[in-house]
């Protein structure tokens, strides 16, 4: 054989090798890509606030969008990706602007659609996305559909809500607001029937059976996605897609359209986020994400919520374990999230009566402090007993849930609430900024609501600017829990599993994900504990704390952990670092 032929036939054959060698190295290594990585939710932090009570920029007592877009700046720092965005189109705010009289605006209060343009620009400067809050279950009654619908048979609005001739046998069931609302069909004179209203009685419900309800609802949504939104915080969706008709109390869903919107979103903009709100039982889960992961990308755990809850009340952590693990099974890229408070009342309807009342007994022993024979109206701060210790373990805790944490404005300062206020409004007070006049929230005499200015969570003593200056506060706690959860991908990323340690009050959550692995562990109890994790064969040899400044290593297959009462603590397994 001539030597250039050979000469060629090895140049192939080492051409060859490389291509088959970089082949099994590849598969060896496991590299191929992760889609999940790609999913922005699975691991970012979503702030909740309403614009009213969040910072007034003209004066007028009220929050604005020009305000909050002064503080995205605060935003950043605290390290939060996205903010939950309560509703904000006009309405005339009898449930807080849950009441939607226009979905294509901006409520006149909180500026124009300019102001608003402006501020989802700054925010996408700043790296933070906007998720808004969107209530198409029910309209306001003052929405010009209703008031159309109401006043004319022959309109073509009249089919976009529920009505009823006779009086449903029953129109007094399945009211979302029990003990306040009296009934969900209500006789409308204008109308000469009966229209169903799931909520207060304001609120009429779309009939989403209705073709041109459903078109619409898609404009909506295609309309706020050009407007820049991330996503939806979609409001009460087992009632968006109940069927009153088939009874209001257990009554048919049409799961289907939830397909519906998720295929409308995501045909629009890939990367949309649909973060539902259904307070549902684990076997429906299912549904609503969807057997393939292709209905909501996300839901509140409302479920294990109340676990958590209960356990924060008693210190016996097996109730909640169950729930967490009984919520566990998610389809496809589908995920939790998770959260402490919100802007309504901590619901523990799925409690048994004792459960409940024990909790009650903690947190809400007043009547005045429950809310709709189920619920506490109050803020996590006053009902920890303002006890530092104890706050760091709960948000310390939610940070570390297989999910993403959700965390609500004044939380990170500690704020409370006012039971002079009606319902829910009790725990949606201004934001306190300064030690100033009305807590630096606006000039004005007198802000639309009041702010919380006497006692240990008045505004003198609770306020970001003295916080921000004091390295121990709870604000520069949360900041740093913040860069903490973001070190630790495996969260949102990874498979997890609750790891027994011996003692009932302690809860301990291990996640590994591309051969990484932190864990967590959260006490219960007011007691100092003394837990031992098992190490996992050969690999764990040492854990660091991303908290303080410590390395445990094995000893006899364990790592034994010391907690002090409501203690906690956060460790990455074999390395300081990822
Ligand atoms: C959801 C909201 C609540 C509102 C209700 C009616 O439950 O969280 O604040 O009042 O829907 O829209």
């Amino acid at each position: 054989m001539p030597l250039t032929t050979k000469l060629f036939l090895m140049k192939r054959l080492s051409c060859c090798f490389f291509f088959f060698s970089l082949i099994t190295q590849v598969l060896a290594q496991n590299t191929a890509p992760d889609i999940n990585e790609e999913l922005w939710y699975k691991n970012c932090v979503i702030y909740s606030l309403e614009v009213g009570t969040f910072r007034d920029s003209n004066g007028d007592g009220t929050g604005d969008f020009e305000g909050l877009t002064g503080q995205l700046s605060y935003l950043d720092a605290l390290g939060i990706d996205a903010i939950w965005l309560a509703p904000f189109q006009s309405s005339p705010k009898l449930d807080d602007g849950y009441d939607v009289a226009n979905y294509y605006d901006v409520d006149p209060q909180y500026g124009s659609p300019g102001d608003f343009a402006e501020f989802m620009y700054q925010a996408r400067k700043h790296n933070i996305r906007v998720i808004m809050d969107l209530v198409l279950n029910h309209t306001s009654d003052q929405h010009p559909w209703f008031k159309q619908a109401r006043t004319d048979k022959n309109s073509r609005y009249r089919n976009w809500y529920v009505w009823s001739e006779e009086r449903p046998q029953d129109w007094n069931k399945g009211m979302a607001f029990p003990g306040v609302q009296k009934e969900t069909w209500t006789y409308d004179k204008k109308a000469s029937a009966y229209y169903f209203h799931r909520f207060y009685k304001f609120q009429p419900d779309l009939n989403f059976e209705n073709p041109d309800v459903r078109n619409e609802a898609q404009r909506i949504l295609g309309f706020w996605l050009n407007q820049g939104v991330s996503g939806f915080r979609l409001d009460a969706v087992p009632f968006i897609i109940d069927l009153p008709k088939t009874g209001a109390e257990k009554p048919e869903h049409m799961y289907e359209l939830i397909s519906e919107f998720r295929r409308f979103v995501q045909w629009r903009q890939g990367d949309a986020l649909i973060l539902g709100e259904a307070n549902v039982m684990p076997d429906e889960n299912k549904e609503y994400f969807g057997e393939n992961g292709d209905r909501m990308h996300t839901m509140f755990n409302f479920y294990a919520n109340q676990y958590l809850f209960y356990g924060l009340a008693t210190g016996e952590v097996e109730p909640f374990k169950k729930a967490l693990t009984d919520t566990k099974k998610n389809p496809g890229t589908a995920q939790w999230a998770y959260f402490l408070r919100n802007h309504d009342e901590i619901d523990l309807g799925r409690l048994t009566e004792e459960q409940r009342n024990k909790v009650y007994q903690a947190f809400g022993p007043e009547e005045n402090m429950q809310l709709y024979d189920r619920g506490i109206r109050r803020r996590l701060a006053p009902m920890l007993g303002n006890n530092r210790q104890r706050l760091e373990m709960a948000y310390s805790l939610v940070f570390s849930l297989p999910g993403t944490p959700v965390i609500r404005y004044g939380d990170e300062l500690g704020m409370g609430d006012d039971l002079r206020l009606p319902e829910r409004i009790a725990v949606r007070t201004p934001m306190q900024w300064t030690n100033e006049k009305n807590a630096g929230f606006t000039a004005a005499e007198k802000p639309f609501r009041p702010i919380i200015s006497e006692g240990e969570f008045g505004y003198q003593k609770i306020n970001a600017a003295a916080e921000r200056q004091d390295p121990h506060s709870l604000l520069n706690w949360t900041a740093n829990m913040i860069r903490i959860r973001k070190e630790c991908p495996e969260i949102g990323l990874g498979d997890w599993q609750i790891v027994e340690v011996g003692v009932p009050e302690v809860l301990a959550i291990r996640y590994n994900y591309q051969g990484k692995s932190v864990m967590m562990v959260h006490n219960f109890s007011k007691e100092p504990k003394q837990i031992q994790i098992p190490a996992q064969a050969n690999t764990d040899k040492e854990i660091f704390s991303l908290i303080k400044n410590n390395k445990l290593t094995a000893a006899n297959g364990v790592f034994k952990v010391s907690l002090a009462g409501y203690g906690y603590n956060w460790f990455r397994v074999g390395s300081a670092i990822r």
